[in-house]
């Protein structure tokens, strides 16, 4: 039996093949590469000192979709599988609703050929949209996202939750990710974004690696602990963890689970590059700038049903996130292509 993984050679899905590994799951991993590297579940397979049988398929070809599952006994399916910018969602939307909406259905129709029922679902922070308080439990409204990126998700969590209702052999979890950052401690795999970083930890270990000049900070006049943006940062091999967790507790379940899966606590701008500066030995440069349109002040999880439920918790502290970070972006400058 294999638990296949959509989009395992990207940033989160590498790092849960290796958990997956290590916890003595089989695995089978199906990506298009549209934004990951080969590289990546090469240097999964040297640390793990496994194999992984790999297709280079895109989710949304079922007649590829199907070989795979005909090639292996597949017990679960953990789909990363999808596009995240959501700059380029606004550019783009009719591609992120394809992939991201039109892609899960597509593979679910084929789960369900197989009568594979088991799915657990990368969802995000994103569908709470803007909290009116914090921090968030599961039960708060979702649904007012301000992107299709966000709304994809959304999208999604709707779908799954109809679905569910209509069948009740389906066997849904749908993990809400708040900010995931970091990298493995081997400095061998990480987050390897293309062109311009969007997000606050990869922009700046590449200015800490000397590829950007400076950091931009966006606003300083937030109603925050120092006037700049709070997130809960959640080290990517807790939220790695996390996935095995999930994936244990509702191995023989039915229906719907809903976890936020975060640190529960939150840091600002200022306090990320300051923790940075540490790992890195060096003191970094930023300018104060406008707010970003779309952003919003605080967000942070409350984590404790996912704690109790999953028997799971983020340990890792800020400083492991910027060291390990800054491990993999120095000895990796180039990402995959070093
Ligand atoms: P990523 O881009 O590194 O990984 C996604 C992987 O999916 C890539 O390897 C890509 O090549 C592959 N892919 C995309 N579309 C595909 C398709 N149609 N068929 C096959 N493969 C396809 O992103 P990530 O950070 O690892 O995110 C994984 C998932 O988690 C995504 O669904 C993302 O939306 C979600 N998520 C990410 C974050 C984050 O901050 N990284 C936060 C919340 C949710
Ligand atoms: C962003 C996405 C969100 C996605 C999440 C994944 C937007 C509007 N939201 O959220 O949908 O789920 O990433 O991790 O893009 N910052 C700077 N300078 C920078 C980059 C960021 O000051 O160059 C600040 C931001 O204003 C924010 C914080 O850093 O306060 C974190 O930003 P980011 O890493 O982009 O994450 P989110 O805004 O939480």
């Amino acid at each position: 039996m294999s638990i296949l993984i959509t989009g395992g050679a990207g940033y989160i899905g590498s790092h849960t093949c290796i958990e997956l590994l290590e916890a003595g799951f089989n695995i089978v991993v199906a990506d298009n590469l549209c934004n990951s590297s080969r590289e990546a579940l090469k240097r999964v397979e040297k640390l793990t000192n496994k194999t992984i049988p790999f297709y280079p398929v895109d989710v949304r070809n079922q007649k590829a979709m199907t070989d795979v599952f005909k090639a292996h006994t597949i017990e679960a399916v953990i789909h990363f599988a999808g596009l995240k910018s959501v700059g380029q969602s606004t550019q783009m939307p009719r591609t992120y609703y394809d992939n991201n909406v039109i892609g899960t259905l597509k593979l679910i129709e084929v789960m369900e050929q197989f009568d594979v029922r088991h799915l657990v679902f990368s969802s995000s922070a994103t569908v709470y949209g803007d909290p009116s308080t914090v921090p968030i439990t599961e039960d708060m409204p979702t649904g007012a996202t301000t992107n299709p990126y966000g709304r994809s998700k959304y999208i999604v969590e709707e779908m799954l939750k109809d679905i569910s209702i209509a069948d009740d052999k389906w066997n849904f979890t749908i993990l809400r990710y708040f900010n995931p950052v970091g990298a493995h401690k081997s400095g061998q795999i990480g987050e390897d974004p293309k062109g311009i970083p969007n997000n606050l930890v990869p922009f700046i270990a590449q200015v800490a690696v000397g590829k950007r000049e400076q950091l931009s900070v966006f606003g300083d006049d937030y109603d925050t602990k120092d006037g700049t943006g709070v997130r809960d940062y959640i080290h990517i091999v807790d939220l790695a963890e996390g996935h095995v967790a999930a994936l244990k507790t509702h191995r023989q379940d039915s229906g719907l689970h809903i976890y936020n899966l975060g640190s529960g606590t939150g840091s600002s701008v200022l306090e990320m590059l300051k923790a940075f500066e540490k790992s890195c030995g060096k003191t970094l440069p930023h300018a104060i700038q406008p707010r970003r349109p779309g952003d919003i002040a605080e967000c942070y999880a409350d984590p404790a049903f996912a704690q109790k439920a999953l028997n799971w918790k983020a340990t890792h502290t800020i400083e492991a996130m910027t060291d390990d970070t800054w491990r993999w972006q120095s000895g990796n400058p180039n990402g995959y292509e070093s």
